[in-house]
């Protein structure tokens, strides 16, 4: 077999067909310098180990170390428009109440949702209030966090309102989502999402409205129902409608810092064909045209299916935002797929496509997760107000709300029918990894290699909570599987161990000052030892 060819010399594509950045070369409109951006990642061809789909451990990790320390998607900025209004933004176990506290930009508070005197959770769901009082036994503050009022005050000589402030979750804004971070040093948004803003100068986010959002309960960890939503490299098998007029294997994949991003040309055929679909049948395929329906759109001769999307998409675009910005937008940027990643679970798409996802875990099950579908439109003059989340039970199909979400409906149907597949297979599997390919899964291997990190950084305070115990012995066991970087040589180990023990368990166990680790195979797990003294026995089965 002859070594793949590296199209025009350009770096990330290596497949069949053009790249994408040679149908770039065919846009009939100037190419902004962000879509000329070639810039794959790549993260090696190691596995990735099953456990971390399926292990309760792993998930404590990631309430641990990610979820407690990384920004994160909590609602769209829209929804927190009036001083007064609230949305819950439920993670794991952890429930963060946001409130408007104050016009402006600084104004929205986030604030663990729980009552400081018997933790009832301040508030059930979004709505407007003028103070946050709980719904127990009254015990209120005001939007900014004070406390305003106690119930028999006289019987809490304990309660001080200055010891009774609600705790914050640092909170920031970006294209009109705001996010929360639960750690108090994090660093500052802005340097969190690096270049993301950049990328949607032409197509900001902020300046549309949520017109749908949709959620469902899926019955898998959160990372593999992402996971499908992040390549291209599934829709010759899975949306094989789309091929006529869908560029799958010629999807270019990018990385930049936190972010990536796949693009995926639509109106051109997939390379994968056998045959060759006329430009009536590369446009059918992406507009859900039905062979017994009227047609919807038809190219004009001597046109073709993409030009022929995008004139459509600047005509109805243009009745609502600027027809000269409209003109000046390519053919691409109306057309095709650009879906980016923020990390860890956020997928906000590019262009004038208006799908954000989020993924994350259902309550505090590793086995279940939520999707948010929302659909960002643009509107002209006064905001429309945004969409009430509507949830779907977890037997009803996507296409019950085709009304909101059209052809896409069908799509998810598509999409979901991989996913609990996905989870039975991965737990029923005897190989330890799931072998994700170099490029055209990059954005999944990049994922992993941000998570690997964060998982593997120990918080700041771990060595406080380590640290004075009594003396002894302690062991405990992990599972190989789970986390292969606790195999590095035991230099490195050391503090990884430590912290891993804590918080891998979620249950104190004392552990000495001064304690050494040992890390070592024990029945095919590796064990991590702490101890204090001289070297304790070998590890018995318990
Ligand atoms: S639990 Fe909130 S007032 Fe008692
Ligand atoms: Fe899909």
């Amino acid at each position: 077999m002859s070594a793949p060819t590296v199209p025009n010399g350009r770096t990330g594509f290596r497949g069949n067909g053009p790249s994408y950045q040679d149908l770039l070369d065919l846009d009939s409109k100037p190419v902004p310098a962000s879509l000329r951006r070639d810039e794959p990642g790549y993260f090696g061809d190691a596995d990735i180990p099953v456990e971390r789909y399926l292990s309760r451990e792993f998930h404590e990790l990631e309430k641990a170390r990610l979820w407690s320390r990384v920004w994160q998607l909590a609602c769209r900025e829209e929804v927190l428009a009036e001083v007064g209004d609230t949305e819950i933004y439920d993670i794991c176990d952890t429930s963060i109440l946001l409130v408007r506290a104050e016009p402006g930009p600084d104004g929205i508070k986030a604030y663990y949702n729980a009552c400081l005197h018997r933790g009832r959770a301040l508030r059930d769901e979004r709505g407007h209030v003028d103070e946050l009082l709980c719904a127990f036994h009254g015990f209120c503050w005001s939007l900014n966090g004070r406390l305003k009022r106690v119930p028999s005050a006289w019987d809490f000589p304990q309660v001080k309102p200055g010891k009774f402030q609600l705790p914050e979750v640092r909170t920031g804004t970006w294209g009109g989502f705001v996010f929360v971070n639960m750690d108090p040093d994090c660093e500052p948004l802005e340097d969190f999402l690096g270049e993301l803003p950049a990328f949607f100068d032409r197509w900001p986010l902020e300046d549309r409205y949520t017109r749908v959002h949709i959620s469902k309960v899926l019955k898998v960890n959160w990372k593999v129902a992402q996971e499908a939503f992040m390549e291209s490299f599934h829709v010759i098998t899975t949306h094989p409608q789309l091929l006529p007029g869908f560029a799958d294997a010629n999807s270019q994949y990018d990385v930049f810092g936190n972010v990536s991003r796949a693009v995926s040309a639509r109106g051109v055929p997939s390379p994968y064909l056998s045959w060759a679909p006329d430009e009536q049948q590369r446009l059918n395929s992406q507009i859900d045209q039905r062979m017994d329906d009227p047609p919807i759109l038809e190219v004009p001769a001597g046109s073709t299916a993409r030009k022929t999307l995008a004139q459509a998409a600047r005509r109805s675009l243009g009745s609502v935002v600027d027809p000269a910005y409209v003109e000046s937008l390519t053919d691409a940027e109306l057309v095709d797929s650009y879906y980016m990643t923020v990390f860890p679970n956020m997928h906000p798409w590019g262009g004038f496509n208006q799908i954000t996802y989020r993924f994350r875990p259902y309550r505090d099950d590793h086995q279940s997760c939520i999707m948010d579908v929302l659909l960002l439109s643009p509107f002209q003059g006064r905001r429309p107000p945004p969409a009430t989340e509507r949830r779907l039970s977890s037997d009803e199909p996507w296409r019950g709300a085709v009304d909101e979400l059209g052809s896409l409906a069908r799509v998810f149907d598509q999409d979901e029918f991989n996913l609990e597949a996905v989870q039975k297979g991965l737990r029923t599997t005897r190989k330890a990894g799931v072998s994700f390919s170099v490029y055209q899964e990059s954005k999944i291997r990049h994922f992993h290699h941000l998570l690997d990190r964060w998982l593997s950084d120990p918080p700041a305070e771990d060595d406080r909570h380590l640290s004075g115990g009594p003396a002894g012995f302690a062991a405990w066991r992990v599972k190989k599987k789970v986390a292969p970087w606790l195999t590095v040589p035991s230099a490195q180990v050391r503090p990884l161990c430590r912290s891993t023990i804590w918080r891998t368990l979620a249950r104190p166990m004392p552990v000495p000052e001064n304690s050494r680790v040992l890390c070592r195979r024990w029945n095919g797990w590796n064990s991590l030892c702490a101890y204090a003294g001289s070297k304790p026995a070998p590890l018995s089965r318990t």
